[in-house]
């Protein structure tokens, strides 16, 4: 068996094997919201395929069952590129979750903004992203599914319905550009000001990679930032992970809510 097939088995043996409507991948220190589903939590330890690699402020879990009555698989942290210089690291527990019938995948991540207007404790909505670290989670996959068009890899529909639900929340959701960068040490102020000439709105250590295999998997994807802080040069905060972690809750609070009306509108 597969390890794919090995990991579908114990999940369907521990949560039940109606389809997953939805994905959600959590960003650093967001991790908590998993305990909103209503379901089973399986350790990634137990699941082959799934990652091993931990960072303080990700709970890794794998936690499948009801939100706002839709069932929703979580994962509750990823493996960024810059644990194991693998980029592919979440493909197969992406495949896992399209195998458990997904149609939709929401990724979320803690980030640095470029824009004022866009502070520490805002969310942004990734309009679009700049594959800055220039890695592919595909280099390698050898059929011609790897040639993955990313015209609208953020989906606009999953957009609009996420968008509609912050504001029938009260809730600003602006809308940016996400650039990778491979971390994990942060980026320089020279850094981030290219990162501004090329039209980037914030930056991040994930993501990317998610939504490329996402879009490789068929899924329609989208994407929110937490913003933690203002990009490096550009306010006297010190950036660190402790930072991140201590204010990716600012937002969590906020994103729930979004999720949770969106979830409960869903078709
Ligand atoms: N840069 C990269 N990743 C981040 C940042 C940042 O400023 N803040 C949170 N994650």
């Amino acid at each position: 068996m597969s390890k794919n097939a090995e990991a579908l088995a114990i999940i369907r043996a521990r949560a039940g094997d109606a389809p997953v409507r939805l994905g959600l991948v959590l960003g650093s220190g967001l991790g908590h919201l998993a305990g909103a589903v209503e379901g089973v939590a399986i350790p990634y330890a137990d699941l082959p395929g799934f990652p091993h690699a931990a960072v303080s402020g990700h709970n890794p879990n794998f936690v499948i069952g009801l939100l706002e009555g839709v069932r929703v698989a979580v994962f509750g942290a990823r493996e960024h590129y810059y644990e194991k210089g693998n980029s592919a690291a979440m493909r197969p527990a992406l495949e896992v979750l399209k195998a458990l019938g997904a149609q939709s995948l929401i990724v979320t991540n803690a980030a640095g903004s470029m824009r004022p207007d866009i502070p520490p404790g805002d969310l942004m909505l990734l309009s679009d992203h700049i594959n800055y670290s220039g890695l592919n989670p595909l280099i390698g996959e050898p059929t011609d599914a790897r040639f993955v068009p990313m015209t609208d890899a953020h989906n606009p529909a999953l957009r609009a319905a996420l968008t509609a639900s912050a504001t029938a929340n009260g809730i600003d959701l602006k809308q940016g550009v996400y650039a990778w960068y491979s971390g994990p040490s942060f980026e320089t102020p020279a850094e981030i000001r290219m990162l501004k000439l090329l039209g980037a709105d914030a930056v991040g250590m994930s993501t990317v990679p998610e939504i490329i295999l996402g879009r490789f998997l068929g899924l329609e994807c989208a994407a929110i930032s937490t913003i933690t802080n203002m990009a490096a040069g550009m306010s006297d905060e010190k950036i660190s992970h402790e930072h991140t972690k201590a204010m990716a809750p600012l937002g969590a609070a906020k994103l729930e809510r979004i999720l949770r009306h969106f979830l409960g509108n869903l078709r």
